[in-house]
């Protein structure tokens, strides 16, 4: 087994594909309680960047490991775990950061993912199929057959909620930026599909047949998420999870006091950090199952080793396109 692993580093805020550099560390040693895990895969989120940057809400102390989410395989136990074995494929918890070859975490931390999930498709399920999976379950309590509508469609989060609401007997409106999505995104399981604009509360209304739509799901903000919101039924919910657009909100009071709209929000990290052990087993049953089912498949537009960190950070920054940036380890 090597005696260092490699890792990804920065010791200052700002652009990521300026401040990370890829560093040596020694292979680390786990406690009674701990696990270490080889990395199989981490992808590029949105909220990498962002930390990276210094925008998000959470800062690191420096020098930091980015890395949100990932999956490994265990490679070493202390002497005290009990309930995990060595070669068990792992979800990493959210705060150790996965871009490295290699990470010591506390055992009970890990999820065990079942067999048949692929390790570079178990290391994006927690942040957007779990995050999907709640936007579904913990606003409005929705039926079958209700619709629902939500932006940035393509994005792997809007990915997701398609496949869940569809799972769950829900119809979507999804909403994109680029009318080349349209056939793709309904071929996945999109009830309607329409591209973002001044018409769309129009469009909405007739491709639904005036549906009364209750939740709306935002993550790009700015004049989209109006547009979304104006397509709600009176009382309905926008749900904010994401700024793609780095815009803020834009709430006419008329929508509160004349259509009593609720804005709400969600930030899966807070979840996750809240949910017992159980709650989150619970979470995540049902997304190992559709996974297991070949669902749940986050596109991957590009593999990169660790060691072309920069290069890999400059492509997820990229808008338009077709899946991850993510990174397979060795
Ligand atoms: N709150 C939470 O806990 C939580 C959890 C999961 C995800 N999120 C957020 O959800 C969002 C999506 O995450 P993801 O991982 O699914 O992203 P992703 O797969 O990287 O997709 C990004 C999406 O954003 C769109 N986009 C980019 N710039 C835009 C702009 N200026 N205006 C409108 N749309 C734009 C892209 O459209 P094109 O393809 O046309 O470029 C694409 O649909 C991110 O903001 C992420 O931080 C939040």
């Amino acid at each position: 087994m090597s005696k260092s692993i490699s890792a990804a580093v920065y010791e200052t805020h700002g652009n990521p594909a300026d401040v990370l550099r890829v560093e040596l560390r020694p292979w680390p040693t786990p406690a009674v309680d701990e696990a270490v895990v080889k990395m199989s895969a981490a992808p590029i989120n949105p909220a990498d960047l962002n930390q990276i940057e210094g925008k998000y809400p959470v800062r690191p102390e420096l020098p930091a490991t980015p890395g949100f989410e990932g999956a490994g395989i265990v490679v070493e136990l202390g002497s005290g775990v009990k309930n995990l074995t060595s070669g068990a494929l792992v979800i990493l918890p959210h705060n150790v950061g996965t871009w490295r070859d290699a990470v010591v975490v506390k055992a009970e931390e890990l999820v065990v993912v079942p067999e048949g999930i692929e390790p570079v498709q178990a290391a994006m399920l927690k942040i957007n199929p779990l995050t999907a999976w709640r936007l579904l379950h913990d606003y409005v309590d929705l039926q079958k057959g209700d619709w629902l509508i939500q932006n940035a469609a393509n994005s792997a989060a809007g990915r997701d909620v398609i496949q869940i609401a569809h799972e769950l007997g829900y119809k979507t409106v999804n909403v994109v930026r680029r009318a080349e999505l349209v056939d793709e995104l309904r071929a996945e399981g999109g009830d309607v599909v329409l591209v973002d604009g001044d018409s769309l509360r129009k469009e909405v209304k007739s491709t639904t047949g005036g549906a009364s739509i209750r939740l709306g799901l935002n993550s790009v903000g700015g004049d989209s998420a109006l547009r979304l919101a104006n397509c709600l039924a009176p009382g309905g919910t926008l749900v904010s999870f994401g700024a793609m657009s780095l815009q803020p909100l834009k709430i006419p009071t008329g929508l509160l006091i004349f259509k009593d709209l609720r804005f709400r929000g969600i930030w899966i990290n807070k979840w996750y950090d809240k949910a017992t052990r159980s709650e989150r087993m619970k979470a995540f049953r049902p997304l190992f199952d559709m996974a297991q089912r070949g669902l749940l498949k986050t596109r991957i537009e590009k593999a990169y080793p660790l060691s072309d960190v920069k290069a890999a950070v400059a492509h997820a920054a990229q808008s338009k396109r077709s899946g991850k940036i993510i990174f397979e380890f060795e």
